[in-house]
């Protein structure tokens, strides 16, 4: 069973996540770099997707090989920083069903605000892996998750890139049923809701936007 947070230490997976946290690094590299690591990270969040095995022929003789059993699983997006975790995800797994989910702070309240929602039938019945780079406070995550169960899910997960202190404990507090895998755990949250030392504003960084 996963503990509610696993950092993934990889050589590789540090090494890429140092070069994005590089101020300098240009945006093709940063999103070249994500998508990379998505597939490290997503290699790590798929551990325990079920299995089953089938009859097959080798070239040389009949075996009984292992396949993934059970429902497609769902990706699901949290808009719109999600989608740079989403494309190298899919490349590894291109038969995944796709959901997506857009929230919006309320100015007022700072609550997030759902204006829109697309996801896969049947999430009862699928591994649901959530994508957002940034774990922050966690009020989007938890939001998401919530809309998430609503809809059916019960076999959840959620991968980040970066996750700070406050968002983990802000998810283990309402969804300590939802592991969490990410590359760091950085130090704290700045008064901006930045992660630091993090790596700036990863939908700016990913689509150039300022
Ligand atoms: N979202 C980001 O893109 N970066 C942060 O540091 C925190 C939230």
């Amino acid at each position: 069973m996963f503990d509610h947070l696993t950092v993934v230490t990889h050589p590789l997976v540090q090494h890429k996540l140092t070069l994005m946290r590089e101020k300098d690094t240009s945006t093709a590299s940063f999103r070249q770099l994500l998508k990379e690591i998505s597939q490290l990270l997503a290699y790590e969040v798929t551990r325990e997707l079920p299995m089953t095995t089938r009859v097959i022929d080798t070239p040389l003789c009949e075996m009984e090989a292992p396949t993934l059993a059970g429902k497609k699983m769902a990706l699901v997006s949290i808009l719109r920083a999600g989608n740079g975790l989403l494309d190298g995800i899919l490349d590894l797994i291109p038969s995944a069903r796709v959901g997506f989910i857009g929230l919006y702070r309320d100015p007022e309240t700072l609550r997030p605000v759902q204006y829109y929602c697309k996801v896969p039938s049947e999430l009862e019945d699928r591994m649901v892996i959530v994508v957002d780079p940034m774990l922050a406070t966690g009020n989007s995550s938890v939001a998401a998750i919530d809309r998430l169960k609503e809809a059916g899910a019960t076999h959840l997960r959620f991968l980040c890139l970066l996750a700070a202190p406050e968002g983990v404990a802000r998810m283990k507090e309402a969804h300590p049923d939802v592991p969490i895998v990410t590359a760091a755990l950085d130090d704290h949250l700045n008064d901006h809701g930045y992660i630091v030392p993090g790596l700036g504003d990863a939908g700016d960084r990913m689509f150039g936007t300022k």
